[in-house]
């Protein structure tokens, strides 16, 4: 694939995040406020916005790229050597909720490398955007992750879902808290990985999340100067993994907090 071609496929991924941004902004500046909330499974919310922009996003990609295969949070899809990997609307439970902390994310893979990542938060208008080998950007300016080494200065998000069993989440949290992080946990694992690229915290890390919710976050932490796990498997792709990303030098001490089985 010629760097043109990329290049086209980049450009393409921010406007079409932003314009999928721009409609779950629209549907939640005028959701109904009384409206009940309905749920997946337990703690998995269901909102229409999610499947109604996930279409939006795989029809303005089939557009443009009809031979690249697509794979979303809500309808599925293919996975193939090139493929599209989306979350429509990462930090759900806050859009149901009424809080202003969500964002799209897409991320284009090849053979099994994110080559493209692309997060929009559009209620505070911030697209971060990254392409392996060229850096990674907020609005078009360079972002670089904090130059913090110490943990005790370190702010750590904590991600954790129901997929993972309460006493795991509950070791890594001590740990990490035993070495002196302040541990935080938001409600979006996409945006919480794009803040450690532009250094609003040091360090986030999950026993368990699907490819959609990080494909494209990694690869704006890894061009921002960042480490990153080896997150995107094979099986990643199909089940999930543990993600880790921070500044270089909180490596080993995340390492060390995420290891299970073994003290
Ligand atoms: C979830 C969020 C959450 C993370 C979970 C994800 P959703 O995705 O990213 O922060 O901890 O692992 O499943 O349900 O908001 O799309
Ligand atoms: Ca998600």
């Amino acid at each position: 694939m010629t760097d043109t071609v990329i290049q086209q496929k980049y450009l393409a991924a921010c406007a079409i995040a932003r314009e999928a941004g721009r409609l779950i902004r629209q549907r939640f500046e005028t959701r109904d406020e009384a409206l009940t909330l309905r749920f997946k499974g337990p703690q998995d919310y269901l909102t229409e916005t999610d499947a109604e922009v996930e279409r939006l996003i795989a029809q303005r990609l089939s557009e443009s790229f009809p031979e690249d295969a697509f794979f979303g949070e809500e309808g599925g899809g293919t996975m193939a050597s090139e493929v599209w990997i989306v979350d429509p609307i990462d930090g759900t439970a806050d859009f149901a909720r009424g809080v202003p902390y969500f964002c799209v994310s897409i991320a284009f893979v090849k053979d099994g490398r994110s080559e493209i990542g692309v997060l929009y938060d559009p209620m505070q208008d911030e697209l971060f955007a990254a392409r392996r080998g060229h850096g990674a950007t907020v609005n078009g300016k360079p972002l670089r992750v904090s130059t913090v080494t110490d943990i005790r200065q370190a702010v750590v998000e904590l991600g954790w879902s129901n997929r993972v069993r309460f006493e795991d989440y509950a070791k890594v949290l001590d740990r990490l808290h035993a070495a002196g992080a302040g541990v935080r946990r938001r409600g979006s694992g996409a945006l919480g990985i794009a803040y450690v690229a532009m250094g609003r915290q040091d360090a986030y890390c999950e026993l368990h999340i699907n490819a959609w919710d990080a494909a494209a976050a990694v690869l704006i932490v890894d061009e921002a100067g960042g480490w990153t796990n080896d997150f995107l498997t094979e099986a990643c792709l199909r089940e999930g993994n543990r993600v880790m990303a921070c500044t270089p030098a909180l490596r080993p001490v995340i390492e060390q907090a995420m290891q299970l089985g073994s003290e």
